[in-house]
Formats: structure tokens, sequence, C-alpha cells
């Protein structure tokens, strides 16, 4: 007789310990431990160096193989699976249009520095079309259907996801605040698809955490690369960056409220707990990204990208 394994037998996952039905202070337990295991002072600061070689040389982040048969309901852990599933759901609808999102910010990179609009939006043709894709929203156009699957998986339905509108690229007397502005606005979503995905895989095991620990991994590299990016440029500090990211983040929260199919049954399933594990996992990022963004000095970012736009 062949042996399938359940979550009973898992004792330890990606974020260390699962116990067949974890507590507050467990889950919390597991969302540090993938901080401490997916957010390294070592793998932000990778992940940044390696931006300027993707100027040149774009290469997408290779993926670990998804055991897809094995995803189940049954390694959602700790939470109302319903609210996790539309969570799930959330994302899927959040990661989409993909194409407008990179030419939304191609528009704005190419003025203050073409290497990181080819980075996001790769190359157009004259009418317009693509000529090349960027390495990140290549990486991006994997999200959503990843997310799909897991829903499908979940549930045993399709799931006709709803997609995000976006706000197109606006032309502004101050080509430099508009930019930073919108480097912002990018680093919120980064922070944002971060957070959401470590507490999904808080709250997982198994086969559905490792699907999920894929596009995760992913929101990590673009964090690190927006964010030092905008030092880079901006010469922002963290709490400046912190506040413009935190600022555009209630604001894209707002809008999703109103615009996700699940929206209001999100916020009427999730209990004060789901809340509050919520909240602790955005500002646990966000401090360890504060103790890396002391590694940022000038001298390494002028060493990385040249000279900062608003040194010129
Ligand atoms: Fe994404
Ligand atoms: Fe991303």
């Amino acid at each position: 007789m062949k042996f399938i394994p359940t979550r009973r037998h898992i004792a330890t996952d990606l974020a260390g310990a699962c116990p067949e039905n974890p507590n507050y202070l467990q889950i919390r337990a597991r969302m540090n431990r993938l901080v401490d295991r997916y957010l390294t002072i070592d793998i932000l600061s990778q992940h940044l160096i390696d931006l300027p070689t993707q100027f040149s040389q774009p290469h997408v982040r290779k993926w670990e193989p998804i055991d897809w048969k094995s995803v189940s309901r049954e390694q959602i852990v700790g939470v109302d699976p319903d609210l996790f599933i539309m969570l799930v759901a959330g994302a899927t609808e959040i990661e989409t249009p993909i194409r407008e999102y990179s030419q939304e910010t191609w528009n704005y990179m190419r003025s203050i520095h073409p290497g990181m609009a080819y980075f996001i939006g790769g190359t157009q043709n004259p009418d317009g079309s693509i000529a090349t894709l960027g390495a990140w929203e290549k990486e991006e156009r994997q999200h959503a259907p990843t997310f799909k699957k897991i829903y499908q998986q979940l549930t045993g339905e399709k799931l006709q996801p709803k997609p995000n509108s976006v706000n197109d690229y606006q032309s502004s007397n101050s080509a430099l605040t508009a930019v930073n502005k919108h480097t912002l606005s990018r680093i919120s979503t980064e922070w944002g698809a971060v957070s959401i995905y470590l507490w999904l895989m808080a709250h997982s095991t198994g086969a559905l955490q490792q699907a999920i620990a894929q596009p995760f991994q992913d929101e990590v590299n673009h964090l690190a690369k927006f964010w030092g990016f905008s030092r880079w440029a901006f010469a922002g500090s963290y709490y400046e960056q912190v506040k413009g990211s935190a600022k555009s983040l209630l604001t894209l929260a707002k809008h999703h409220r109103g615009e996700r199919t699940e929206g209001n049954n999100l916020v009427s399933k999730a209990t004060t707990v789901d809340a509050i594990e919520l909240a602790f996992v955005f500002s646990r990022v966000m401090v360890r990204v504060r103790t890396w963004n002391r590694e940022l000095s000038h001298t390494l970012l002028t060493h990385l990208f040249g000279q900062s736009p608003v040194a010129a």
C-alpha cells in the first residue's frame, strides 16, 4: 500500500515547527522563522547587487518545481480555510494586469533610468507592441496563474478573477517627483505581496506552502530591488520611504476593498487575531528592511548605479 503523507506527518516545514493546530504564538514563531529564512541581510543584498547585471543581461529567478497533485485544503493550518482561500483569490486578482503595471512603471522610469525601465518593461516596437519582455514582467506573469491554480486545487473550482484597475502614467512638471512617488507605490505593492504571501506560508504546510514560496521569493527580490533603487535615485531616508510607501499602501487597501470580488467578505470574515497577525507581519518585514537599509551606504549605491539623479 502506498504511503500518502498528510499534514499529521509533517513535523517541520519551511516555517519551522508545524503543530496540527498552531495557536497565535506558534504562528508568530512561524512568521519570524520565515523572515529569518527568506529575508536575511545577505539575501536582500544579493537581490540588489544583481540589479546592474539585470540592466545588461536580464534573467529571471529560477523556480523550484511545484508538486501540484499534492496541494490540498488539509495543508491550511491555524486559520479558517475560507479566509485563506479568499486571500488566495485576492492575490490572483491583484497580480493582474501585469502588462499594464509594467507599462506604467516603464513610462515613469525611462526618463530617469533607462536600464531600470528595461528591467521592468523590456523594449517596445514603434507601434507599442512588445519587442522584448522585461525580467520583472516575466517573473510577475507567473504569479496570477500560480495563485489561480492553487485556488482551483483548494476548491475544485475555476476562479474567474476580476483584474485590478491601474492608474495610467500621469505626466508631471517634475519628472523626478513623479518617479519618486511611483517608485514608492511599487515598494508598497511589493511590501504588501511579501507580507501577505508570508502570512499565507505561515498558515500552510507541505506542497501548498512550497507553491506559495515561489511567488513569495520573487516578491522579496522585487522589494529589495525597488527599495535599493529608490534609496539610490532619490536619497530618501528609511523613514521617508516607509512613510511614502505606507501612505500608498493605505490608498491601495481602500481601492482593493471596493474593487476585489471578495473585498467585503474578507473584512467580515477576518477576526481580530487575523488582523493582528497581518499587522505583525507587515511590520516585521519592514523592521528587517530597516536593518538591511543600514548597509546601503552612499558609496555602495554609487558603486552599483553611478551618480544618482538627485546629485546631478
Ligand atoms: Fe507578483
Ligand atoms: Fe513583485
